[in-house]
């Protein structure tokens, strides 16, 4: 079935120099792991650690974040080794393209708008939340209908979305510097919590460090996890299982990290710099995130955390009210650049489909003179800023996991197909122990995807339905591919 075609790496890479496509190189590897920094620090950290904490691990939450990070290490070096081989912008996407055929690789392209464009909507959400808040603090108080959970219009979401399509617009680099800044500051307010904090830990706090195991009242219908249903399990809070649904739940805070594999074409020397990107910036968050959630659990008692803001709260109870404030303007400077590269992963990845035109191939143009896809650019800047202003997006955040999980799971597919179709190509960097680290990130994804409600899948199926009409209607008739082979499908 030519569905199944694929484009060759060779294809890819040469797809890259074509002039009116090329984007602008100059990333480095520091660069890439400032992005890494820059998106995967966010909403994650801030706010679920104490739902977790409180809801499924107790004090181990800081295990949850060894799990989730442990499953998010398989899948990063599997992603490291395709960064280093197809250094091209559409990430999972070009990586399916050039391992298990187009229209799988259309099913990741359009899978990964639920992990970028709705996952920087929803984090956009999430900002405006931490907005309202710091201005109420000043006295300000926004009315209702315009911010939070049951506004007509979230204006500061939309607002933030649109500033940042503006900054992206102007330039990688302008990007990267403004990137730069605000990852500093993100950074300086997770190491003012850790030290900050270590002054009010409390060894009561950690003891029981892995509270005893208690049935929680089963969750029925459609918000039960799908492991449940499939197996008949009844869900147990804390204990070693809850662990484990903790780390399904914090996996959110460390999607990102891929997306530095989608600034492929505009880093200077992709092969060398993107593993490096990939995995250190996973590195530094892993460490971070266990360090500050141990942390935290150690000032209250893990029952008491807050749950929409866990780390200011936790100041605020031993007294340190202005510390409090400065960790959440460090959290809504954080969230800024978590939405931007969002985005930019976003449009990366529009941008390398319409070039393969399975999406209208003049969005990929680039701008003469800052370099950037910008048509692309501009239109999931309004969609995503009409999605963050519009729609409630709690109930979808899962759908973000969901999503994501998916594309790791067909990358460390793709690394062992690729390892036997195209064993001649060079490979900076090379996934270890293969197969053995691809077939463990697939089963710990699959792990954490079964985690999920019921609901969640059902969102996730018919989106993917969509999707799939879509393609049969545009892309399988426009492809470049296509034109190359004469053989249709049937
Ligand atoms: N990892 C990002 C966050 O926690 C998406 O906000």
């Amino acid at each position: 079935m030519s569905i199944f075609r694929t484009k060759s790496v060779e294809r890819s890479i040469e797809d890259t120099e074509s002039p009116e496509h090329r984007l602008r190189r100059s990333l480095s590897a520091l660069d890439l792991t400032v992005f890494g920094v820059g998106v995967i620090v966010g909403t994650g950290i801030f706010v679920l650690t104490g739902q977790v904490a409180r809801d499924n691990s107790g004090p181990a939450v800081a295990l949850s974040f060894v799990v989730a990070g442990v499953v998010c290490a398989l899948a990063a070096l599997c992603y490291a080794e395709f960064a280093s081989t197809v250094p091209v912008a559409g990430s999972a996407y070009t990586f399916s393209y050039a391992t298990i055929g187009e229209f799988p690789a259309w099913i990741v392209g359009w899978d990964l708008m639920l992990e970028l464009a709705l996952g920087g909507a929803v984090v956009a959400v999430g900002w405006s939340g931490y907005f309202s808040e710091l201005l109420s603090t000043l006295g300000v108080d926004l009315p209702p209908s315009l911010v939070g959970e049951h506004a007509v219009f979230n204006v500061p979401a939309a607002v933030v979305v649109l500033a940042l399509t503006a900054v992206l617009v102007a330039g990688i680099k302008l990007s990267a510097r403004f990137n730069l800044v605000v990852v500093t500051i993100k950074v300086a307010v997770v190491i003012l919590v850790i030290v900050a904090g270590l002054f009010f830990v409390k060894a009561a706090n950690y003891s029981p460090f892995i509270p005893a195991p208690q049935p929680t009242p089963a969750v029925h219908g459609l918000k039960a996890p799908l492991i449940q249903v499939l197996f008949g399990i009844t869900p147990v809070a804390y204990g070693v299982l809850g662990v484990f649904t903790g780390a399904a739940i914090v996996f959110f805070a460390f999607i990102g990290f891929d997306v530095v594999a989608t600034a492929a074409e505009e880093t200077r020397r992709p092969q060398r710099d993107l593993p490096i990107g990939i995995i250190s910036s996973l590195a530094i968050c892993t460490v971070l995130y266990v360090a500050v959630s141990l942390v935290v659990v150690g000032m209250q008692p893990y029952y008491r955390l807050s749950r929409s803001a866990p780390l200011a709260g936790a100041f605020r109870v031993v007294g340190q009210d202005w510390l409090a404030t400065i960790i959440s303007f460090g959290a809504l400077a954080g969230l800024t650049t978590v939405v931007m590269i969002l985005m930019l992963g976003q449009s990366r990845i529009f941008f390398a489909m319409s070039r393969d035109r399975l999406l209208p191939g003049g969005l990929a143009a680039v701008h003469p003179r800052f370099g950037t896809p910008y048509r692309i650019t501009m239109i999931i800047g309004v969609a995503t800023a009409l999605l963050a202003g519009l729609i409630p997006l709690s109930a979808l955040a899962e759908l973000v996991n969901i999503g994501t999980l998916f594309a790791f799971i067909l990358v460390s597919i793709g690394v062992m197909i690729l390892r036997r179709t195209r064993p001649d190509l060079p490979r900076s960097f090379r996934t270890p122990l293969v197969p053995l680290v691809p077939i463990l990130s697939v089963l710990a994804c699959l792990y954490l995807m079964l985690n999920l409600p019921v609901e969640t899948w059902l969102r996730f199926l018919l989106w993917m339905a969509v999707g799939i009409v879509l393609y049969f209607a545009y892309g399988a008739r426009h492809s470049r591919v296509e034109e190359a082979s004469p053989v249709r499908a049937g």
